[in-house]
């Protein structure tokens, strides 16, 4: 008996030991964590269970029959985040190059079957060079199970992943299809192909960080939702945001003690909003003191910064914030905030998160870069998600609302539940003087006459009460007032349940 038990010691510290202390320690030189270290960070301490320890590959090609280490190079179980249950796998570098098998393959799929039958977030920590060469089609196979898995999964349980080392292949296609990538700065890449390959395919010479660093996908890609400076920090925050989703696209949104008052009024709002209406102001700020604590977790944040994504809480209850953000290109929709801001809809409105949206927006970017880059696709993909959101929808227009952006950004039209608007907000076709430029084309050599009806236009349109007349906008707030308003317009809508006409799916212009 005390053989057996021994015995058992012995398998679990080889499994343990992954690919030996050397390339433990080459990992730990690289400032990487182990897939091992990497779970025990990022669950509750001493909640994880692991699963398939001792599944080893089947592969007898290339002289692997000698070559096997226990759990194939994959960490896979269940824990818990603050309690809450999620199912997590973490590519092991130190086996094979964390590289997928056919067997490492169904590790994976068998977590994210027991991920989505038992309706919990899936984290997946990828850090790994893709299918196991050694294997051929058996590991393509594989990652085709996973793929689908993925696609299965999307929309019914939060998946997150985390790139914490050079991935490419199979390990940056699943987590592309996953709904949130986080890298770490300077020791994780993402590439179909490395910069090997690329040399010889196109003679190209590109380090890894020029073609998938964190600095790529966060600012230029938009692949990543955003990067941490260490396994650390990066972990920590998962935490944090697995804290603000709820587990699937059925269950409650996860409700924290909130100590910060839902009547809050903030003075300094009143006069966030310039008297020059071409003088910018940080939206931010607003966000900031709308939410519970200042507490803010944004998606994206260095990509198309002319609109903000992100989370936060009200009265203690998880809601998604998009913001148009006069400090970058006067917070112009252009084809790349369109695309952010859908994507981050679409998210909140699979897993039943309220949107609150604050507008100041002049329009879409007019141009033949923006029009030949497909404006007109990518701007209606946001159209669209915001069209068939059926979560509660409170939009506030600060100031500008102007054109088609007027209708895009929650308005009423497009399904809103409630509208308000600051007094500085203006809602028109566009800007005073475009709009005189047009209407009064012959009259704009006498610059008296133009000034006069700009004043004009301005007199009519740059205010929100020709809207409020009609009932698009419900009501015109004090801006200090913004969060009380908010929250009662939450509290309203808690129990918000919309039927729409039975569809396969609907095609959205991808
Ligand atoms: C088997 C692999 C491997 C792979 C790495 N290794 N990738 N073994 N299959 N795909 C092994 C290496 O042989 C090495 O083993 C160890 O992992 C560490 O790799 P290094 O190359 O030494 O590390 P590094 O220099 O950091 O480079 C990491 C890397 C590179 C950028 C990931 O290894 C690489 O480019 N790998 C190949 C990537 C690739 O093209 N994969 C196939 C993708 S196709 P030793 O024993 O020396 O330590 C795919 C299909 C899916 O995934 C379908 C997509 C739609």
């Amino acid at each position: 008996m005390r053989h057996i038990l021994e015995e058992l010691q012995r398998r679990r510290e080889e499994a343990a030991a992954g690919g030996g202390a050397a390339r433990i320690e080459a990992q730990h030189k690289r400032g990487k964590l182990t897939a091992r270290e990497r779970i025990a960070l990022l669950l509750d301490e001493g909640s994880f269970e692991e699963y398939g320890m001792f599944v080893e590959h089947r592969c007898t090609d290339f002289g692997m029959a000698g070559k096997k280490i226990p759990g194939d190079g994959v960490v896979t179980g269940w824990g818990t985040v603050n309690g809450r249950v999620v199912y997590v796998f973490a590519k092991d570098f130190t086996v094979f190059g964390g590289s997928l098998s056919e067997t490492h393959a169904a590790k994976i799929c068998k977590i994210q079957d027991m991920a989505v039958k038992n309706r919990a977030p899936i984290i997946g920590i990828f850090d790994a060079g893709g299918a196991r060469i050694q294997e051929g089609v058996a590991a393509l196979g594989g990652y085709g199970e996973v793929f689908r898995r993925n696609v299965e999964a999307s929309g019914v349980i939060p998946q997150i992943s985390l790139i914490m080392g050079p991935c490419a292949g199979g390990d940056v296609y699943s987590p592309a299809m996953t709904d949130f990538i986080f890298m770490v700065r300077d020791s994780s890449y993402m590439f179909v192909t490395g910069p090997d390959v690329v040399k010889t395919v196109t003679n190209e010479e590109v380090t890894a960080e020029e073609l998938g660093g964190a600095a790529v996908h966060c600012a230029r890609s938009s692949v990543a939702d955003g990067a941490y400076d260490n396994d650390l920090e990066a972990l920590l925050q998962m935490r944090r945001l697995i804290n603000l989703l709820p587990a699937s696209n059925i269950a409650e949104i996860p409700q924290v003690p909130s100590f910060d008052d839902p009547q809050r009024a903030e003075a300094a709002l009143d006069t966030l909003v310039p008297s020059n209406p071409n003088q910018p102001y940080d939206m931010m700020e607003l966000v900031e003191k709308t939410v519970d604590e200042a507490d803010f977790f944004e998606i994206q944040k260095d990509f198309a910064k002319n609109v903000i994504t992100g989370f936060g809480r009200m009265e203690g209850a998880t809601v998604g914030f998009v913001a148009n953000q006069p400090m970058v290109l006067a917070g112009v929709l252009d084809s790349d905030a369109s695309r952010k801001a859908a994507r981050f809809v679409r998210f909140c409105d699979a897993f039943n998160i309220p949107i609150i949206t604050f507008v100041d927006v002049p329009g879409f970017l007019p141009g033949t870069a923006q029009e030949y880059g497909g404006l007109i696709k990518h701007g209606a993909k946001l159209l669209f998600a915001y069209s068939e959101a059926t979560v509660p929808l409170i939009t506030v227009i600060t100031r500008k609302a102007y054109g088609g952006a007027y209708d895009v950004m929650a308005s009423k039209h497009i399904g809103a539940d409630v509208n308000y608007a600051w007094p500085t907000a203006e809602i028109a076709v566009m800007g005073a003087k475009g709009a005189v430029e047009i209407l009064y084309r012959r009259e704009l050599d006498d610059a008296e006459k133009t000034a006069r009806r700009i004043a004009e236009y301005e007199k009519r349109f740059a205010n929100p009460f020709v809207a409020a007349e009609r009932g698009y906008i419900d009501d015109v707030i004090m801006p200090r007032n913004t969060r009380k308003r908010l929250i009662g317009a939450l509290r309203m809508l808690r129990a918000k349940k919309l039927e729409t006409p039975w569809k396969k799916h609907g095609n959205i212009p991808l």
